[in-house]
């Protein structure tokens, strides 16, 4: 599969057409920020597992049509590029291009353009634009579904949803309220906290760094680790490679999907990157 492998002063990293999929993000002399798994597949017609799949129309399945694939169309799907630019200060941003229409799949009868913007410093940028084409009004979800590396996920916490609402989705999506305290990954983890915009951090002691996800244009946080049965039930994910991941997902989702009306565009926006915890 095609893929662009791009080195700056700051960092490297690796982007596949298949999915304008992000599967590597490592800022010089650090440790890579981004989980692959090494059983992912590498196949047309199959998303890639790990680094940043971009969902999008629809998050999950489709209520629709559940045959339809899971998190929707453009993981799938061969993005074209469009720009490769460097600024002043070394740091490349690449943008890639995909145009759905009618036709696309039956569970998106709907003319759009989509163009994903990859920045690539000290910090990784991306940002994801929707354009309706359309004569209509369309109503679509989208993550940009970030599965970060950590050291071990048993070890790690997570600042920035404190007090806010969330769908259990191991729990007939059951509605909850998150706590005061950071979250702590115990088992299995799968939660759509809605109406959260702030930036979140995940302390990886073992790791001797924090991981941060700033983010703009996005309603929602997915926080996701499948534990030890979903693990093995995986066929493209290593049976013990759930300790090592976690994904932090900047979305539109559920109660906090998006309406474009004709014309118009949207973006949503995360700012990834790594910094030392103090006195490390
Ligand atoms: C998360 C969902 O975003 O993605 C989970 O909330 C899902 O329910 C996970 O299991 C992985 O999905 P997939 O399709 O990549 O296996």
């Amino acid at each position: 599969m095609t893929r662009a492998m791009v080195t700056t002063p700051q960092a490297e990293a690796q982007v596949y057409l298949h999915g304008a999929h992000v599967t590597h993000f490592q800022p010089r002399g650090e440790q890579p920020v981004l989980f692959m798994s090494a059983r992912s597949r590498f196949e047309p017609g199959k998303p890639i597992r790990g680094g940043i799949p971009i969902v999008f129309p629809w998050f999950g399945k489709l209520a629709s049509d559940p045959a339809a694939p899971m998190h929707g169309v453009a993981r799938l799907a061969e993005w074209r590029i469009q720009s490769a630019t460097q600024a002043g200060d070394g740091s490349v941003t690449l943008v890639l291009g995909l145009d759905t229409d009618k036709g696309t799949h039956p569970g998106w009868p709907h003319a759009c353009e989509l163009r994903y913007h990859v920045g690539i410093g000290s910090a990784l940028d991306i940002a994801l634009e929707v354009r309706n084409c359309s004569q209509q009004a369309i109503t679509f979800e989208e993550a940009l579904h970030t599965y970060l590396a950590v050291s071990d996920v048993r070890q790690v916490s997570i600042a920035g949803l404190a007090g806010t609402e969330y769908l259990d989705k191991t729990d007939s999506m059951s509605r909850r309220t998150q706590g005061a305290e950071s979250i702590r990954i115990t088992g299995e983890t799968d939660r759509v906290y809605l109406d959260t915009k702030t930036t979140c951090v995940l302390d990886d002691p073992s790791g001797g760094r924090r991981l941060l996800v700033d983010k703009r244009g996005s309603n929602v946080t997915v926080v996701w680790n499948p534990w030890i049965a979903k693990a093995h039930a995986m066929p493209d994910f290593g049976d013990d490679e759930w300790a090592q991941m976690l994904c932090l997902e900047t979305c539109n989702a559920a109660d906090n999907a998006v309406t474009l009306q004709p014309g118009h565009h949207h973006e949503i926006q995360a700012t990834i990157r790594s910094e030392p915890r103090s006195g490390e």
